[in-house]
C-alpha cells in the first residue's frame, strides 16, 4: 500500500463526513501490519463536543475488530474538497495514537510522511 493509495482512501472517507455544523470534511485511512485498513470521517453532533475526529473513528474501528498493530495513518482534511494544505492531526488524535504505536507510527499528510514522534514530540504515557 503506497502513500498515495492511502491517501486517496483518506479522501473517499472525507466524502462520508458527517459535518453539518463545521462543513470541514476530514477522511483517515489507518494501515495496520497485515495489511488491512480501516477508514474513517468525523461524525459531528448537535452537542458540539460530542464529535469524533476522522482519526479517531478509524482506530476506533480497528481496535474494536481486534486490530491494535498499526502502521501508518494517512489523513486529509478540507472544507471545499481541495485536500492539497495538509490537514495535522489535533492533539486528541495523537495521544490516541500514542496509546498504540511507537513514535515512528508514519502520519502522511499532503505535504509528506511525518512521525507521531515529530507532531507529538512529548507526550503523555503513565
Ligand atoms: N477534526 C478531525 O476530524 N480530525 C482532527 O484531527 C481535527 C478536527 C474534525 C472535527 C470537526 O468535525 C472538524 O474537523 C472541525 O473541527
Amino acid at each position: 500500500m503506497t502513500n498515495n493509495e492511502l491517501l486517496s482512501l483518506a479522501a473517499e472517507a472525507a466524502g462520508r463526513a458527517y459535518c453539518k455544523y463545521s462543513g470541514f470534511s476530514v477522511g483517515a485511512a489507518l494501515l495496520c501490519s497485515g495489511g488491512r485498513v480501516f477508514c474513517g470521517c468525523n461524525i459531528e453532533n448537535g452537542s458540539y463536543s460530542l464529535t469524533n475526529c476522522a482519526e479517531r473513528t478509524a482506530i476506533f474501528k480497528a481496535v474494536s475488530e481486534g486490530f491494535t498493530d498499526f502502521e501508518a495513518i494517512a489523513i486529509v482534511g478540507s472544507a471545499d474538497g481541495d485536500y492539497s494544505r495538509p490537514c495535522y492531526p489535533c492533539g486528541a488524535c495523537l495521544q490516541v495514537m500514542s496509546e498504540f504505536c511507537g513514535g515512528g507510527f508514519r502520519i502522511i499528510l499532503s505535504d509528506g510522511g511525518h512521525t507521531l514522534d515529530e507532531l507529538m514530540p512529548k507526550r503523555f504515557g503513565l
